[in-house]
């Protein structure tokens, strides 16, 4: 299957795509971090000589601010001719006390884990669904759960992540008609940088590569079972 992961220099995206590469899968790798995503590079081809991994380094934040699409759209073609599966990862998280946090801070946190998401999708729409069923996974937080425990300092953070649930949804109705299934999975705690930020004494349950796992195999197989769905995945968050 032809794959982008988004946020795939670190944590949870880097693990994702090394785990769909060892399944045989071409997979275009996207992050800022462009030696990070040179380390993810060799670790690939480390393990499966003959990986097919395309690291793009990208700001997804330029999508929503009028980058221009189209020359990004090119790089990935250049890579891979279509897309079955796209693996919005990437986040952002601002911790701060609300009275702390500014609207720049909301925007900037809305910007990636939500506008760029938008703006992404928008883009792919065009070669997503053509050979077969395609799926989009957006990678949410319990945080952005409705009833779900919430933290002090994460109301940018998982507030984001509600309206990306919500946006899972809708786009589940709004694009079958183009042979793409949409779901979304609120993750618990994960032992990634992110996690170290939010909470710094707290020792999560899983790994990244325990998390990446699941993912993948999600991924590769979720949209025959479920359409629009925000599966919370945790053992820990109440
Ligand atoms: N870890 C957890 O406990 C946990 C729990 C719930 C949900 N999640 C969600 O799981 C996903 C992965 O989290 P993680 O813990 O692996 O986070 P992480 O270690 O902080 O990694 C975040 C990734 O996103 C990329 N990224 C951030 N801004 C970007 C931008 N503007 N353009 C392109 N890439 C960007 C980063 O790469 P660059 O800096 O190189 O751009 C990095 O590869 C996130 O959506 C997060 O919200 C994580």
């Amino acid at each position: 299957m032809n794959i982008i992961v988004t946020g795939a220099s670190r944590g949870i995206g880097f693990q994702l795509v090394k785990a769909f590469v060892r399944e045989g899968h071409a997979v275009v790798a996207i992050a800022r971090n462009e030696e990070k995503l040179n380390v993810l590079l060799s670790e690939c081809q480390k393990e499966v000589p003959e990986a097919r991994v395309y690291p793009l380094s990208f700001d997804l934040a330029l999508l929503s601010k009028g980058a221009k699409d189209s020359d990004f759209l090119e790089l990935i073609l250049k890579a891979i001719p279509s897309v079955d599966i796209l693996v919005n990862n990437a986040g952002l998280l601002i911790n701060q006390p609300f009275d702390k946090l500014t609207v720049q801070d909301f925007l900037e946190t809305y910007t990636v884990n939500l506008f760029s998401i938008v703006s992404l999708i928008q883009l792919l729409l065009p070669i997503m669904g053509k050979n077969q069923l395609g799926h989009i996974v957006n990678i949410s937080s319990m945080g952005g759960v409705q009833g779900s425990g919430k933290f002090p300092g994460l109301s940018a953070y998982s507030s984001s992540k509600s309206a990306l649930n919500c946006l899972s949804e809708c786009l589940a109705v709004e694009l079958q008609n183009l042979n793409i299934r949409v779901n979304c999975l609120a993750l618990g705690a994960v032992q990634t940088e992110m996690l170290a930020q939010a909470f710094p004494n707290f020792k999560a349950p899983l790994t990244a590569e325990q998390m990446a796992q699941f993912i993948a195999e999600f991924s590769l197989t979720g949209h025959r079972y479920f359409n629009g769905k925000i599966i919370p995945v945790s053992s820990s968050t109440p």
